[in-house]
């Protein structure tokens, strides 16, 4: 089987390519400067020379702040990008992955949105994410699967984690919003579970929610990431509305599926937080 990955020098990217590489599969990494999903051409000349079976499409913007001023630009990636790589799979007959977010939801519901809960995003970034899940469900309606995920942390790239940790050991007191709730998922479970959808293992058409298991606030992200690593500083919780940003996150976005046991499961995030700590450690 062979594999093409967009956006591979991302966070997500990298750990896909690892994990493909690890488990013997031919696999083509093709980071924006090899590939620009935002070219139609490049991205069709690029699939059909290398002819894959499946194509794992972790290119985006993800400047979720940066969206709300550039959303043109974010659009250009996160929604024609993602049909130029569903149409031109299509295309060659390959099936497409595509990594999509929670914030597609608006974040009012209080229990785990699953698949068919309405989309409504609140943010330009969320708008976009949803328009590309649009995009590739016109363009490869029989071969395509959706991946929503959330709060993605991995070695691969600045996250949540790495930033606590440096602000924790430069401070003695910080500030984390409490009234944010979501799943953070270790990228390299996500990897796992998205060759699982690649190979096979897990086939699964149309859209799915995979995300590290047990939702949790911000905050309580933040004190377990300072307990972890061993770091003395004092965790406080604080509200979104004294930490303003600008755009708007969803209050609550667990998510939860109700697809059956053909979705691949993440291990729960605390778990996730171990891993990622352990590769961060070998790295250094
Ligand atoms: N991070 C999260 O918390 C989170 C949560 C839910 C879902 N997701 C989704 O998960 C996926 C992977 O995200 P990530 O966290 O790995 O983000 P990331 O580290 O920012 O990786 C995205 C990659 O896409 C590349 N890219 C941007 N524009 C491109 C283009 N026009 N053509 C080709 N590549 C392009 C970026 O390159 P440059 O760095 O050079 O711009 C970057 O290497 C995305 O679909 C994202 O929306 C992320």
């Amino acid at each position: 089987m062979r594999l093409l990955i967009t956006g591979a020098a991302g966070m997500l990217g990298q750990d896909v390519a690892a994990a493909a590489t690890a488990a013997g599969i031919e696999t083509l990494a093709l980071s924006r400067g090899e590939l620009d999903i935002a070219d139609p051409g490049a991205v069709e000349d690029a699939v059909s020379r290398a002819r894959p079976h499946v194509v794992v499409n972790c290119a985006a913007w993800t400047d979720v702040d940066g969206a709300e001023s550039h959303d043109r630009d974010a659009l250009a990636v996160n929604g024609a990008g993602a049909g130029n790589v569903a149409r031109a799979a299509a295309g060659t007959d390959a099936w497409t992955i595509h990594v999509s977010s929670d914030y597609v939801f608006d974040g009012t519901k209080r229990e785990p949105y699953v698949e068919s809960d309405p989309a409504s995003p609140a943010s330009a970034y969320g708008r976009t994410k949803l328009a590309g899940e649009q995009e590739v469900a016109r363009a490869a309606p029989s071969a395509h699967t959706i991946v929503r995920t959330s709060w993605l942390f991995g070695a691969g790239g600045p996250c949540f984690p790495a930033t606590i940790m440096r602000l924790a050991a430069e401070r003695d007191e910080l500030n984390v919003v409490d009234d944010q709730v979501g799943c953070p998922t270790f990228t390299g479970h996500l990897a796992v579970a998205l060759l699982e959808l690649a190979t096979g293992a897990a086939a699964v058409a149309g859209t799915v929610h995979v995300a590290g298991g047990s939702p949790c606030s911000w905050y309580e992200f933040a004190r377990r990431i300072v307990e972890l690593s061993g770091l003395d500083c004092d965790v406080r919780p604080c509200t979104t509305a004294e930490m303003p940003r600008p755009a708007p996150r969803p209050a609550y976005s667990a998510l939860g599926t109700e697809r059956g046991d053909e979705v691949p499961r993440l291990p729960n995030w605390e778990l996730g937080l171990e891993r990622y700590l352990a590769v961060r450690a070998l790295a250094r």
